[in-house]
């Protein structure tokens, strides 16, 4: 069954535009997959913990050696890992909090981000081991930043993921969102337009 994997980050749950933008994309994958399966992640609602030094002793211990706390952690770590491989696509909600990514993402990002299982390093270089997803990404932004450089937060999350092995990445932006009403309502419709193009069939 092809499944989509929604990953919210907003604090703003209902108010959120990146839940809102992602919102709308999944309901049209929806339409175009009726039998497809959507999982949600809510990071805001269900905040992973910050990657401490148990997490890393926890994944540099073998398998076999590792104490019930640690193969606690491995676990639940594991388990977010699972989730993602199961995804087909992925839709991530992404607000520009204080110039980044929001804390609870960069906390899942810690969790998945696994020497071994999602990343490995060969004589050529990295690998990534999360191949044949296809994400979207919709970044919702108070300010304008989009190709200048104090946009670091897309380079880093294009990085990211392509370090991983996810590669085919498609960004929606709607910035300006606190620039008055006017430049909102038309950047929100502007990135909404964007969406509805997604998923049409390509024309020849
Ligand atoms: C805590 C916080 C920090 C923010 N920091 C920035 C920022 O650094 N730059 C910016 O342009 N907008 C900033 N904003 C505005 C958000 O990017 C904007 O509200 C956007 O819609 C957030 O996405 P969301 O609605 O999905 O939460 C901030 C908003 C909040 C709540």
């Amino acid at each position: 069954m092809t499944t989509l994997l929604q990953i919210r980050s907003s604090l703003l749950a209902g108010d959120s535009q990146s839940n809102r933008l992602a919102d709308r994309f999944v309901a049209q994958w929806q339409a175009a997959h009726p039998g497809g399966r959507v999982v949600v992640r809510d990071l805001a609602q269900q905040p992973l913990p910050h990657l401490g030094l148990a997490h890393v002793a926890a994944f540099s211990t073998a398998a076999d050696q590792r104490t019930p706390e640690q193969q606690a952690l491995v676990a639940a770590s594991d388990a977010l890992i699972a989730e993602l491989q199961g995804a087909d696509v992925v839709a991530l909600g992404l607000p520009l909090y204080n110039f980044g990514i929001p804390s609870t993402l960069k906390a899942y990002f810690d969790q998945i981000a696994r020497a071994g299982v999602t990343f490995r390093y060969t004589a050529s270089g990295p690998e990534g081991l999360i191949q044949g997803k296809q994400v979207y990404v919709f970044a919702a932004r108070g300010g304008l930043y989009q190709g200048q450089p104090h946009d670091t937060q897309t380079p880093f999350v294009r990085n990211f993921l392509g370090f991983l092995g996810m590669t085919d990445v498609h960004f929606v932006h709607a910035e300006g969102l606190a620039m008055g009403e006017a430049p909102r309502r038309e950047a929100l419709a502007r990135a909404e337009a964007q969406i509805d193009a997604l998923l049409e069939p390509a024309t020849a």
